[in-house]
C-alpha cells in the first residue's frame, strides 16, 4: 500500500481526500477543466469520525491515507453529509474496514443510504438539526441543510476547532489547491460550480449561508476543491449569488446553421455594447455549460439565438432552453432572435420552455432567410429596449 504525506488542515483534522485531476465531466454534464477533489476528512479525538468519503474507484488511496494516520479498524463514526456516490460511493468498502463504525445521516440521509449503498439498519444512526457527537475532546456538531443540492444535505462543524464541513455547498470542482489561496482561479471555478449545482436553490442555499455564519467558522472544508482558510471570501460571495444579485449584463445563447441568426446575434450584442450592457456570446456548438453557468449566476437578461430546424428550436437552443430552465438563474428578461426559410417554429418553441420561467420576453425578431437592413435594425431597436431594462 502506498504511504502518503496527510495534510492536516486544523490540530485534530486529516484531509484524507483524494485528487482527480483527469476528470473531465461530472454528472455526465458538467464540464471541468481542472478536475476536481473528493474531500474526505478524518476528524480525531479519542475516538474518531471520517467525514464523507470519495468517489468509488478511490477507495484504495482513501484507505491508504487513513492508514498513514490510524488503524481504519479503529474509526467509529462516518459522517455523510449527503449520499451522492462522489462522496458515499465508497461506504460500502469503509464499512468492510471499519467494522466498529455507524453511518450518521439525516433521516432522508438514512433512506438513501440504504437504497444506495444497502447500509446495514443496525450501521446507520440518524441525526437531526443540532444534535451533537461527543469524540472524547472534539464535538461535532450536526445541521441539517436540505436541497444544498439534494433533500437530505447536512452540514457539520467542528465546534472546539470551528472547521465547517458543508459537502457540496461552498465548494469548487478543481484539483489545484488545498487552500483556497494556492488557486488565483478558484473564485471563477466556485462560480461556475454554483451556477451549476445550486444556483436552482438560491432560496436553500440563503437558510445554508446563514447556518454558515452563525458558526462563525475559521475554516471551511468542503467536499470539492480547495479549503477556505478565508471563509469570509467564500461567503460573501455566496451572499451575492443566493440573493441573485444581478448585474448590467445579458448572456446570449445562440447556435446558427447558415449564419443568419449569427447576425442578427452580433448586431444585438454590438448595440448592448454601445448602449454600455456587459455582454456574454456563446456560441452553443462550442461553448463550455460551466461557462454559461457561471454567466448565468449574475446576469439581468437572457437572450436566446436560434433557427428553425424541424419546425422547432435547433436542438442545441432546446438543449441550452432547457437547461436555462433547470438552472433557475435570477435574469428578469428574456429576448429571441431566429430565422426561418418556410414556417417557422423556432419562437414557439422558445416561449414554451422560457414561458415558465416567469422571465418578461422583452422582444423577438424572427425573419425569412437572412436579415436585411430592416431586420437589423429591428434587433438594433430590441437591443436598446433590453439594455434600458437591464441598466434600470
Ligand atoms: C435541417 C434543417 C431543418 C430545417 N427545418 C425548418 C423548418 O422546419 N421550418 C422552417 O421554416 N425552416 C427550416 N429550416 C430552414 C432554416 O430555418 C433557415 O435556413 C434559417 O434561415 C437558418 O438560419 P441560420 O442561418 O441561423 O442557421 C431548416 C433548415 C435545416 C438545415
Ligand atoms: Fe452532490
Ligand atoms: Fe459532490
Amino acid at each position: 500500500m502506498s504511504r502518503y504525506d496527510v495534510e492536516r488542515i486544523s490540530d485534530n483534522v486529516h484531509w484524507v481526500g483524494v485528487k482527480d485531476w483527469d476528470r473531465r465531466l461530472f454528472d455526465s454534464l458538467i464540464p471541468m477543466p481542472e478536475g476536481t477533489t473528493y474531500n474526505s476528512y478524518l476528524v480525531r479525538g479519542k475516538k474518531a469520525a471520517l467525514i464523507d468519503t470519495v468517489n468509488p474507484g478511490f477507495e484504495g488511496e482513501l484507505l491508504a491515507k487513513i492508514s498513514s494516520v490510524m488503524d481504519p479498524a479503529d474509526i467509529e463514526h462516518i459522517v455523510m453529509n449527503h449520499a451522492e456516490p462522489d462522496h458515499a460511493g465508497s461506504l460500502p468498502f469503509m464499512l468492510g474496514k471499519c467494522p466498529k463504525a455507524t453511518v450518521l445521516a439525516t433521516e432522508r440521509g438514512a433512506r438513501l443510504a440504504s437504497m444506495y449503498y444497502d447500509v446495514p439498519e443496525d450501521r446507520l444512526q440518524i441525526v437531526k438539526d443540532g444534535d451533537a457527537l461527543d469524540l472524547g475532546g472534539l464535538t461535532l456538531r450536526f445541521a441539517e441543510a436540505p436541497w444544498l443540492h439534494w433533500p437530505e444535505t447536512m452540514f457539520t462543524f467542528l465546534e472546539e476547532e470551528r472547521v465547517l464541513f458543508p459537502c457540496d455547498f461552498l465548494g469548487a470542482h478543481t484539483a489545484r489547491g488545498l487552500w483556497d489561496d494556492q488557486n488565483d482561479e478558484l473564485y471563477f471555478h466556485a462560480k461556475r460550480y454554483f451556477g451549476q449545482i445550486m444556483m436552482p436553490f438560491r432560496k436553500q442555499g440563503q437558510r445554508g449561508l446563514e447556518k454558515a455564519r452563525g458558526y462563525d467558522p475559521l475554516i471551511i472544508a468542503p467536499s470539492h476543491g480547495p479549503v477556505h482558510r478565508h471563509p469570509k471570501r467564500i461567503m460573501d460571495l455566496y451572499e451575492e449569488w443566493t440573493e441573485g444579485r444581478t448585474r448590467s449584463k445579458v448572456v446570449i445563447v445562440y447556435v446558427s446553421m447558415w449564419s443568419s441568426t449569427a447576425q442578427m446575434v452580433r448586431t444585438m450584442s454590438e448595440r448592448l455594447t454601445a448602449e454600455g450592457v456587459e455582454v456574454a456570446v456563446h456560441e452553443l456548438t462550442g461553448a463550455d455549460l460551466g461557462d454559461i453557468a457561471k454567466d448565468l449566476v449574475d446576469a439581468r437578461a437572457i437572450v436566446l439565438g436560434s433557427p428553425t430546424v424541424l419546425g422547432g428550436l435547433h436542438p442545441m437552443a432546446a438543449y441550452a432552453a432547457s437547461l436555462v430552465k433547470a438552472l433557475r438563474p435570477p435574469a428578469k428578461y428574456a429576448a429571441v432572435l431566429s430565422s426561418y426559410a418556410w414556417g417557422g417554429g423556432a419562437v414557439k418553441q422558445a416561449g414554451e420552455i422560457l414561458g415558465p420561467t416567469g422571465m418578461e420576453i422583452v422582444g423577438v425578431v424572427d425573419v425569412s432567410g437572412p436579415p436585411r437592413e430592416a431586420q437589423h435594425q429591428a434587433v438594433a431597436e430590441l437591443a436598446s429596449e433590453l439594455a434600458a431594462r437591464v441598466r434600470g
